[in-house]
């Protein structure tokens, strides 16, 4: 089977597909307050995503994460995960992983084990409860915290994901470093992108460039950089005193699309080959059209010739360009 390589010989080995654009919480930064969600019968069923997924790993790709919106929201997703294992078995397939707001982990962290998944990102802006039910709109904190017990002691790796927000969180840096490294979590901060429209002026007041985070780290803390990296975007120091491993996403202050090895399927079988472009092409009629797997190939191929070079996200005229116009949400980042 031809493998996937794009026009900037760029090798596709990382596919990230959404499994439901529904999330039980509404980060301000991620989705809008009033979000429409779809009717089930836009969505790919689980043996659709199965069929769809399978292509991807027969074309080369080996690293697989499972995204939502919310992904654990998505009924029956448990089978889903365990039908892929066939293909981590098979030594076909690296890894699966999840990202998740964490609030489904309680239940579901053993299930997750169980069916082959061994590490986890969960997104965590801030430990306090007061503004952990403002950022997400109304999600508990306390209920997230269960969480992530429930999949450390089921045996989960687990990596919290910051999105670093000027006004916001800027003052529990030290504390979150802390609360993984008691934990043996990694984390990753994260500079937010301009994607749905929430205005102008917030996402320019709300960007915290890395470099200045990651200098103030280094206040306290001495930073050694890694070469090592997990496949996806996050540029990794280790902090001497704890040990411990800090990721940095740097899309607007470090651009990192020339190692892009990644493109995203939405739920309903759109497949998006940049985060920060507006192009998709539809997988899901191929999908549907016919049982034989050649014409899903060929879109999938003809999708990844079209792989833009990368983002154009810019605030730096005190104004944002380059942004799109779909919410985070729609490719769980
Ligand atoms: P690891 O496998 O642990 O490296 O995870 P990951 O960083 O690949 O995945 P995760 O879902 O934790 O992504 C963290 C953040 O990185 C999300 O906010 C994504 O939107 C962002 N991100 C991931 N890939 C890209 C990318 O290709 N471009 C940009 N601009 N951001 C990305
Ligand atoms: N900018 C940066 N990161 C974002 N995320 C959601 N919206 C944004 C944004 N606008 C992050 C979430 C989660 C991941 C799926 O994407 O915090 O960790
Ligand atoms: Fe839901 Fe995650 Fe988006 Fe927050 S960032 S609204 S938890 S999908």
């Amino acid at each position: 089977m031809t493998e996937l390589v794009d026009p900037f010989a760029r090798r596709i080995q990382y596919l990230r597909v959404s499994v439901t654009d529904r999330c039980d919480f509404r980060c301000v930064y991620c989705m809008s307050e009033t979000m429409q969600f779809l009717p089930k019968k836009e969505l790919l069923t689980l043996e659709e995503l199965d069929r769809l997924c399978s292509a991807f790993v027969r074309l080369g790709v080996r690293k697989l994460r499972i995204t939502g919106g919310e992904p654990l929201v998505r009924r029956g997703i448990m089978s889903f995960f365990e039908g892929m294992t066939r293909h981590i078995d098979a030594g076909a397939l690296d890894e699966i992983t999840v990202t998740t707001n964490g609030s489904q982990l309680e239940r579901f962290a053993p299930q997750l084990y169980a069916a082959g998944v061994r590490r986890i990102n969960v997104s965590l802006d801030t430990l306090d409860e007061e503004k952990f039910a403002r950022v997400t709109r109304w999600g508990r904190l306390p209920q997230v915290l269960r969480g992530l017990d429930a999949a450390l002691a089921a045996g989960l790796k687990v990596k919290l994901n910051t999105v670093a927000l000027k006004g916001f969180n800027e003052d529990e840096v030290e504390a979150l470093l802390a609360f993984c490294a008691e934990r043996g979590m990694d984390i990753t901060f994260i500079e937010v992108m301009p994607m749905g429209d929430i205005g102008n002026e917030d996402r320019i007041g709300q960007y915290w460039s890395l470099r200045d985070l990651r200098a103030r780290i280094a206040e306290s803390l001495t930073l050694t950089d890694l070469r090592e990296s997990t496949g996806g975007p996050a540029r990794y120091a280790r902090a001497e005193e704890t040990g411990q491993k800090i990721g940095f996403i740097t899309p607007l202050s470090h651009n990192f699309c020339e190692g892009c090895n990644r493109v995203r399927v939405t739920c309903t079988g759109q497949i998006y080959t940049c985060l920060g472009q507006e192009g998709s092409a539809d997988l899901r009629a191929p999908l549907r059209g016919s049982e034989s797997d050649a014409a899903l190939e060929e879109a999938i191929h003809g999708a990844i010739a079209l792989k833009p070079k990368g983002h154009d996200f810019d605030y730096s005229r005190q104004d944002v360009s380059g942004r799109v116009s779909r919410h985070m949400s729609h490719t769980g980042g």
